[in-house]
């Protein structure tokens, strides 16, 4: 279990996406996720709400682990919007995440609890709201493997882009070369076809979209566009 989830390695400045299940039916978890895969996705995107950091529920280590049973070997993203995420961390990386992010916002020992999420065999990210500036990252730029920058508030899918968000992933591109650090950089909320091109020239490399991959059917065919549009962008970038 261990290694397949060392294998999970970073490619950084390879545009990936990453579809968020929370727009898809979560009758059909497994066969949509299927879907958007067969689309070019490379992660599943797993937003985990625990109805007090966020105001919404979604799912937890249980379905995760079923996912993971029908999709053996695609590499599940979990972004946790959850209070004192160390509780469950242990839960979720047996369910077999493969990412795990935590909120900055929702920790009180970052520090730890991005160790921890490395001891259990499972790749650190650290995620922000859009109130959160990212200098509140500086002490742990070099331990984490992905930082998700949030351009909508956490909890619902279908929301407006905040464009703060572009921002925060140009300064992230700056630190990451000043310092020759390595993380990735994921952005998560209302990315979609009229987005896309600007979050992916700002550095974004990880594409979350729940609606614009799941809300209007066709899966792998708008799984498809939306990698094509981000590749065509990530050739103009300058
Ligand atoms: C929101 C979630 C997102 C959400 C994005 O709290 O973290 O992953 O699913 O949905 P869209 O792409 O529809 O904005
Ligand atoms: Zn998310």
């Amino acid at each position: 279990m261990a290694d397949t989830k060392n294998t999970a390695t970073s490619r950084l400045g390879t545009i990936e996406l990453a579809p968020s299940v929370l727009a898809c039916d979560f009758s059909q978890l497994a066969a949509e996720s299927r879907l958007a895969l067969q689309g070019g996705a490379t992660l599943l995107h797993l937003d985990v709400m625990d109805g007090h950091f966020v105001p919404n529920i979604t799912f937890g280590p249980p379905v995760i682990a079923a996912l993971r049973k029908a999709l053996p070997d695609a590499l599940f993203d979990c972004h946790l919007m959850i209070e004192s995420p160390d509780d469950l961390i242990p839960a979720f990386a047996e369910a077999g995440a493969n990412w795990i992010s935590v909120h900055q916002e929702a920790c009180i020992h970052l520090d730890r609890t991005l160790h921890l999420i490395e001891h259990h065999g499972c790749r650190p990210g650290v995620v922000i709201n859009p109130a959160t500036p990212v200098h509140m990252l500086d002490e742990v730029l070099d331990i984490v493997h992905h930082v998700l920058v949030m351009s909508v508030n956490p909890g619902f899918g279908g929301q407006q882009f905040i464009p703060n968000a572009l921002d925060k992933m140009e300064t992230l591109v700056q630190l990451r070369e000043k310092h020759s650090l390595h993380f990735r950089i994921e952005v998560d909320g209302g990315v979609a076809m009229d987005t896309v091109a600007d979050v992916v020239r700002a550095g974004a490399e990880l594409l979350v979209a729940g609606s614009a991959v799941f809300g209007h059917g066709d899966i792998p065919g708008h799984a498809k566009k939306l990698l094509e549009a981000a590749r065509a962008a990530k050739l103009t970038r300058t």
